[in-house]
């Protein structure tokens, strides 16, 4: 039996969608049925994303917007709603790695990553969840985290803080919005590769942590996208202020 994914006649916006996780993850939603907003600052890519879904015959329209900026957050998805149906789903996915350990990490490039991962994801939580309480729909909102939101990396000060910081932000915002039937998680992935953020992932890292992970394998967007699907699908309608991690048991060995 299939698990039944209708998304037809639901609107699903999904950001950071002109690359990797988030790319899957509108692709996937638009194989599910969803109308996708593919949100980005990179207006280029995500037009290119947004092309790739209606050559398939899905339904699409790409709006570039940063996620620091809330203002162009929420008329990025006001533009995305209009004449196309109500706001079902957001899969949140733009955001940063730094690398810089906390003796010598500038004030600068803290505020930045905190900007981008956590007040962006701030911004775009609230702009989709004031537009699915107005529809009364209901609603999906799933954050894109990380496995960095339990445990600590070496140099990953300022991630680990954002991506703490956004796991506690999903589970307020699901306690909060419970209430209108809007449901809100997290997705924790561990070592994906083929995207642009894990592309910067060595050769002599893959070869070190790999080996460490119980399944054997780094992940791939696909794998994440398939969570996002299943959260934003009928049959993930009372999963609440839950993070699932999709990290082949990285976490068990806790070598991040
Ligand atoms: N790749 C991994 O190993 C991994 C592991 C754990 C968590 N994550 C998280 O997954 C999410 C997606 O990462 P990815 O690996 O697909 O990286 P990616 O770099 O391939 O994609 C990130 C996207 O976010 C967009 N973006 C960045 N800053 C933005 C801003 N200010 N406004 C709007 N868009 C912005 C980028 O343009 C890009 O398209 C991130 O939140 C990342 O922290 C990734």
């Amino acid at each position: 039996m299939t698990r039944d994914n209708d998304g037809r006649g639901k609107q699903a916006v999904v950001t950071g969608a002109a690359s990797g996780i988030g790319r899957e993850t509108a692709l996937r939603l638009a194989r599910d049925g969803f109308s996708v907003g593919v949100v980005d600052r990179d207006t280029t890519a995500a037009e290119e994303v947004a092309d790739v879904i209606r050559s398939s015959g899905g339904d699409a329209v790409a709006e570039q917007a940063d996620v620091r900026d809330e203002a162009q957050v929420a008329s990025a998805f006001s533009r995305i709603c209009e004449g196309r149906g109500p706001f079902f789903a957001l899969v949140h996915s733009a955001g940063i790695l730094s690398t810089s350990p906390p003796l010598v990490l500038g004030e600068d490039e803290w505020r930045e990553v905190i900007d981008v991962n956590l007040t962006g994801t701030f911004h775009c939580d609230r702009a989709a969840a004031r537009l699915m309480v107005d529809a009364g729909n209901g609603g999906r909102i799933v954050n894109i985290a990380s496995v960095h939101a339990q445990a600590p990396g070496r140099g990953l000060a300022a991630y680990d803080a954002s991506k703490g910081g956004v796991w506690m932000l999903t589970r307020n915002l699901a306690l909060e919005l419970a209430q209108h039937q809007v449901t809100v998680n997290a997705i924790g992935p561990g070592l994906i590769v083929h995207t642009t953020l894990g592309g910067g992932t060595s050769e002599e890292y893959l070869d070190r942590t790999v080996p460490t992970i119980p399944l054997g394998r780094a992940g791939e967007p696909s794998d994440v996208a398939g969570v996002a699907s299943f959260l934003c699908s009928p049959d993930g309608a009372y999963v609440t202020g839950s993070m699932i991690y999709v990290d082949g048991g990285m976490l068990l060995t806790a070598h991040t």
